[in-house]
C-alpha cells in the first residue's frame, strides 16, 4: 500500500456537472462511503465516481447505535482523510445532527467541511428549503437527502421504508421538486419504494443517488463496510456482501462498480 498520497489539488476531480451529463446520457454512476485515506484510495482507483463521507461513521467507525453523537470535528477529520487520498471521485460530506439547525449555522458548518475537509458538496437530511437557498447563495453545492432520515430516528422510532402510503409518497415527490427548485445539485433517496424512486428520478433533472431505492436511480450508494461484510450490526436488506464472492477488497469494489454500471445491482431482492 502506498503510504504517501498525492496532493488532491494536482488532480481534477469529477463534479456534479459530470454526474448530470451521465444522467442525461443514461449512464449510471456509483458511490460508496469512505472515512479514511486507505479506503478512499482504493475506491477512487476503481473509478467509483462519488465518495460520501457519511455520518454513518458514527455507527460503523465509532460504534454508536445511531448517527446522532457524530460531531462536526469528526466529520472534518474524516473528510480530510478521504480528500487527501481521492484524485478523481467527487467527495460529499454529511452535516451531522444539529449542525444545520439555522441557515447561518449550516453555512458555518458547511464552510468547515469545505475549507478544512476539502469536500466539494455537503449533504443534509430533510427538505430544509431555507437552508438550501442560503447555502446556494454563498456558493455552496448541496446534496439533498430524503426518504429515511437516520438523524430523525428518535422521532420515527425505527429504520423503515418511507413513501409506501399515498400521502408520504406525494410528500416525497413535492419535497424532491422543491429541493431541486431551490438549487440542490444532487439528491439522495434512502429506503424508498423502487417504483417511487424511479418516478422521482425521472421527474427531476438533477442526478438521484439511491440506497434501498431500487435500480432506476441515476446512481447507487452503499456503506462500504456493509458491502464488504465487515459491519458489526446486521447487514441491511438493501446491501450486498460483495467480498463474499471474491478474495480481495479491490475485486469486491470493482464488482460493485460494474454491477451498478450495468444495472445489475440492486436487484429486486435488495429493493422495496
Ligand atoms: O451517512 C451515510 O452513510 C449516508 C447513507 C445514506 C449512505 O447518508
Amino acid at each position: 500500500m502506498n503510504a504517501s498520497y498525492p496532493s488532491s489539488s494536482v488532480y481534477q476531480p469529477l463534479t456534479h456537472l459530470d454526474l448530470l451529463k451521465m444522467k442525461q446520457r443514461k449512464e449510471k454512476f456509483a458511490c460508496l462511503t469512505a472515512y479514511d485515506a486507505s479506503f478512499a484510495a482504493l475506491i477512487d482507483a476503481v473509478g467509483i465516481e462519488v465518495i460520501l463521507v457519511g455520518d454513518s461513521l458514527g455507527m460503523v467507525v465509532q460504534g454508536h447505535a445511531t448517527t446522532l453523537p457524530v460531531k462536526l470535528e469528526n466529520m472534518i477529520y474524516h473528510t480530510r482523510c478521504v480528500t487527501r487520498a481521492s484524485r478523481h471521485a467527487l467527495v460529499i460530506a454529511d452535516l451531522p445532527f444539529m449542525t444545520y439547525s439555522t441557515p447561518e449555522l449550516a453555512a458555518k458548518s458547511a464552510a468547515k467541511l469545505i475549507q478544512e475537509g476539502g469536500a466539494q458538496l455537503v449533504k443534509f437530511e430533510g427538505a430544509r428549503l431555507d437552508i438550501v437557498e442560503f447555502l446556494v447563495k454563498q456558493g455552496i453545492a448541496v446534496c439533498g437527502h430524503l426518504g429515511l432520515l437516520p438523524q430523525f430516528i428518535h422521532q420515527i422510532g425505527a429504520y423503515k421504508v418511507y413513501g409506501k402510503e399515498l400521502d408520504s409518497a406525494d410528500q416525497l415527490i413535492n419535497d424532491a421538486l422543491a429541493l431541486q427548485r431551490v438549487g440542490v445539485s444532487l439528491l439522495l433517496l434512502e429506503c424508498v419504494p423502487a417504483v417511487l424512486a424511479k418516478h422521482i428520478s425521472e421527474i427531476v433533472d438533477i442526478p438521484v443517488i439511491g440506497i434501498g431505492a431500487g435500480v432506476d436511480c441515476d446512481g447507487q450508494v452503499l456503506v462500504v463496510y456493509d458491502m464488504l461484510g465487515i459491519s458489526t450490526g446486521k447487514r441491511p436488506r438493501f446491501s450486498k456482501n460483495f467480498l463474499s464472492e471474491t478474495n480481495s477488497i479491490e475485486s469486491a469494489l470493482e464488482n460493485y462498480y460494474n454491477a451498478v454500471k450495468k444495472g445489475d445491482f440492486p436487484t429486486p431482492a435488495h429493493s422495496f
